[in-house]
């Protein structure tokens, strides 16, 4: 089964939105696999948005993901990427559709609250930085998906 990687940001952790973040997830039908609240350091920050080095906000972008703790976390199920990307909403909050966590949440780019993973390719990667790799879900997904 698709896993993902998604962290609510500092901004959200301090906001007090861990909660509605995580029921969005299990009300869209993902199952939780691994979770961890922790505090990134300059170069796990660095190496997370790698890709992200040369744009003119990478230093803002590292700063505002280092100041304070984050949660990151482990969702699985049917094509997990694209369907966290779907209800994270798009990345400008003026342009993510209410209803969205950024929607509903957020108000300004540099402040978006959550990420998600954008292809399989950056999952994987995210979550052996994250997580070493990848954590088998603690339910088993036909139990939650169907009978429960
Ligand atoms: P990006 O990977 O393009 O977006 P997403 O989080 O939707 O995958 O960018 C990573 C983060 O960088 C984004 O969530 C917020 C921040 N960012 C800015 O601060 N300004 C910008 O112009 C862009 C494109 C992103
Ligand atoms: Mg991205």
């Amino acid at each position: 089964m698709e896993q993902t990687f998604v962290m609510v940001k500092p901004d959200g952790v301090k906001r007090g939105l861990i909660g509605p973040i995580i029921t969005r997830f299990e009300q869209k039908g993902f199952v939780l696999a691994a979770i961890q609240l922790r505090s990134i350091d300059r170069a796990l920050a660095e190496r997370h948005y790698g890709e992200l080095k040369e744009k003119p906000f990478f230093g803002e972008l590292v700063q505002y993901l280092t100041s304070g703790p984050v949660c990151a976390m482990i969702w699985q199920g049917e094509h997990a990427v694209e369907n966290a990307r779907s209800i994270i909403g798009k990345t400008n909050p003026v342009e993510a559709a209410p209803g969205t966590i950024r929607g509903d949440f957020a108000l300004d780019i540099a402040g978006n609250i959550v990420h998600g993973s954008d292809s399989l390719a950056s999952a994987e990667r995210e979550i052996e930085l994250f997580f070493g790799g990848a954590v088998a879900a603690s339910a088993p997904v036909h139990l939650v998906a169907g009978t429960v």
